[in-house]
């Protein structure tokens, strides 16, 4: 029998069982070659309890994750108040430029960004960007429309983000402001167009829109289907009418939630099974001045009174997707809330403005009043402006964080104040601080890991050195980035092999998540991110799968692994460690292969009940490293899943060329 059929016969493929190997399996016969690496795990060795909460998410609006992502709103710029800067900003030709003078270029093209005169057949009139006549002090912009002549068609458009994506049968749900001079009224005919504007999706007419602000609502079915629809309304006659919070939304959201979110990314949040939610960020976290940090309490409450701002990451943010929004996606996806305070200061890599030492208090104040908001009674304050924005029962925050990547000394002075307040207050919320200190106790420390997936192999090991009586670790962002395309397979093995070796030390590495999370394939500000998607589609990087693997087959506890012939580090192209589920007792065996040629492994299972005959197997792989999803093909690399027939507790098998691989094998 050539070596090619022995090996064949203990290793099956996609689902397929070879006869001849069960035949094999039955008489409990191996064959081994003599290249095969041999893979020891042993249960009856002391085990490391890997940390249930490892697997999570870390969310900042950055690449339009949420405005114009996962935030279910279709209008662009629907506040009006894209040219808003941040307090003490001003601009420098295309830039803004902050007083301790960090500069951000221009994100919007003109004053009316997202919106269009629409005047066909002869029509006249023009929109402009006003301010007299507010909706109220905290959307003081508006969009004056002005109607001279009525031909064919004469209003205003909107292109969304990219494009609207209707769908044939589906409910789009409008909601504006306006108002008009006193003695006019007009019928507003809204409609759902196709790109080109020329096909008709469907369309509703509002009647008796005019004197004060009042708010207006209509429904639309689309009939027809364009992934880069657009939003029109028209206007019946002549005059002048006002516009302010014009929105759109699909009718289905996520959990049906209003100002809800879009269902394709937010079940790719949910088939994560994350463990916890972080926010806000991330640099936005502290902002290019403290002006522009994220302020909670502007994204509370109704959309007509958030406050928007301009995002470091290149475009405005309604904060639509707000404080309230975040701690219900936590509680829908049964996740635990990390939110993140700022420390008192702005982004310390964007020339940070600091507040004054009597300011701090002030600061620290705002981070107490988001963790009432979060888990007090409805008979405070903040609970019970919770209450108001529905929901009285306490929302599931367990984490705060002070602070993202604040590696000044004045951290080390503020720290100590906001955790001494949150503990005294709220000692069963986990405190998180972005360094080790003296000055305070730290509970938990936030590390952050960017980089080439030399980096990301090499990293296996990197925390069996930990201090063991130290902080707990949370590395709160990590990304294989460098020399990786736009997110590769390769990325996603370096990973892989980088997460294995966070759960071996579960001891003290508690968290983990990946950072960024989304990104919009028409506007990227960050080279290497989680998932893609457009107006319509939605694709997981490999990098994404790894994680949905590995957070689905968490094992409780990690048994002793050992590859030979051992090599070093740098060089080893097979990485394995094995786990154990309580409830179940199986074994879970992860494995990665980063050769380009397949790689045998004789594996030798000791100290657990001899293992059932057969055993599921999940790899992603392929013969191309390189390999990425797109929007376009987002399918180029899946998990697939298999069956594998194991000789008992010793067998071999066959790892494929640049693969990953879980075998879950199960105790009789
Ligand atoms: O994840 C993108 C950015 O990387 C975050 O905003 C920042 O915390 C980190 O430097």
């Amino acid at each position: 029998m050539s070596l090619y059929l022995i090996k064949r016969l203990f290793v099956c493929h996609r689902l397929r069982i070879d006869f001849l190997a069960l035949v094999w399996v039955f008489s409990g016969a191996t064959v081994f070659s003599e290249s095969a690496f041999r893979l020891n795990v042993d249960a009856s060795a002391p085990r490391t309890a890997v940390s249930p909460s490892l697997y999570g998410i870390f969310f900042e609006e950055i690449n339009h994750a949420g405005e114009g992502g996962l935030y279910a709103e279709m209008v662009l710029n629907r506040d009006f108040e894209i040219t808003t800067l941040p307090k003490g900003a001003s601009w420098a030709g295309n830039l803004l430029r902050t007083e301790a003078k960090w500069q951000e270029r221009k994100w919007f093209g003109n004053e009316l960004w997202g919106w269009k005169l629409l005047a066909e057949g002869g029509s006249k009139g023009a929109i402009k960007l006003v301010t007299n006549a507010p909706l109220n002090e905290r959307n003081p912009h508006s969009m004056r429309l002005t109607v001279r002549e009525t031909g064919a068609r004469i209003g205003v458009v909107n292109g969304g983000f990219f494009g609207m994506n209707f769908q044939k049968g589906k409910w789009y749900d409008l909601m504006f402001f306006a108002r008009s001079e006193s003695d006019t009224s007009f019928t507003l005919t809204a409609t759902l167009a196709s790109a080109s504007g020329r096909e008709n999706l469907g369309s509703a007419t509002i009647q008796g829109v005019g004197g004060d602000w009042k708010q207006y609502r209509c429904s639309i079915q689309a009939t027809g289907t364009d992934a880069k629809g657009r939003l029109t309304i028209t206007a019946n006659h002549a005059g002048t009418i006002w516009f302010d919070v014009v929105s759109l939304f699909p009718r289905d959201t996520f959990k049906n939630r209003p100002n809800g979110l879009r269902e394709d990314l937010a079940q790719a949040l949910a088939d994560l099974k994350p463990a916890f939610v972080g926010f806000p960020g991330g640099a936005i976290v502290g902002g290019m001045n403290l002006d522009n940090r994220i302020q909670w309490k502007n994204s509370i409450g109704p959309i007509k009174r958030r406050r928007g701002t301009a995002n470091l990451w290149g475009y405005w943010t309604s904060n639509g997707f707000g404080f309230h929004e975040y701690l219900q996606i936590c509680e829908d996806l049964g996740a635990a809330a990390l939110w993140v305070c700022n420390p008192g200061f702005s982004d310390n890599y964007r020339n940070a403005e600091y507040a004054s030492p009597e300011q701090v208090k002030d600061f620290v104040q705002e981070a107490l009043d988001a963790l009432e908001y979060a888990l007090g009674p409805t008979k405070s304050t903040w609970g019970a402006q919770r209450a108001a924005n529905g929901h009285p029962e306490p929302f599931p925050l367990r984490y705060i964080e002070i602070g993202n990547e604040a590696s000044t000394a004045v951290y080390r002075t503020n720290y100590p104040q906001f955790y001494e307040a949150i503990h005294a207050k709220y000692p069963s919320v986990n405190i998180i601080s972005n360094q080790r200190l003296k000055t305070a106790p730290v509970e938990i420390v936030d590390d952050h890991k960017y980089g080439s997936p030399a980096d990301f192999f090499g990293a296996f090991d990197k925390y069996d050195t930990a201090e063991r009586n130290g902080p707990m670790i949370y590395v709160g962002e990590y990304g294989c980035n460098h020399l990786v395309g736009e997110g590769n397979l390769m990325a996603a093995l370096a990973e892989a092999v980088y997460l294995l070796g966070l759960e071996r030390n579960g001891d003290v590495v508690k968290m983990a998540s990946y950072a960024p999370l989304f990104f919009h394939v028409d506007d990227i500000a960050w080279p290497v991110n989680l998932i893609g998607f457009d107006s319509s589609r939605v694709a997981p990087r490999a990098s994404y799968y790894v994680q949905k693997i590995l957070s689905a087959n968490r094992p409780d506890e990690i048994l002793q692994t050992q590859i030979t012939p051992a090599v070093k580090r740098k060089s080893a192209q097979i990485f394995a460690v094995a786990g154990m589920e309580r409830k179940s007792g199986d074994v879970l065996l992860r494995v990665v292969n980063r050769a380009a040629t397949p790689q045998e492994v004789r594996v030798n299972l000791h100290g657990v009940a001899v293992i059932a005959r057969s055993a599921k197997v999940t790899t992603l792989s392929s013969d191309d490293p390189q390999i990425e999803n797109t929007v376009d093909y987002p399918d180029t690399i899946l998990p697939v899943d298999s069956i594998c027939v194991p000789v008992g507790n010793e067998f071999a098998y066959i790892f494929k060329p640049y693969s990953f691989t879980l075998i879950r094998l199960t105790a009789k």
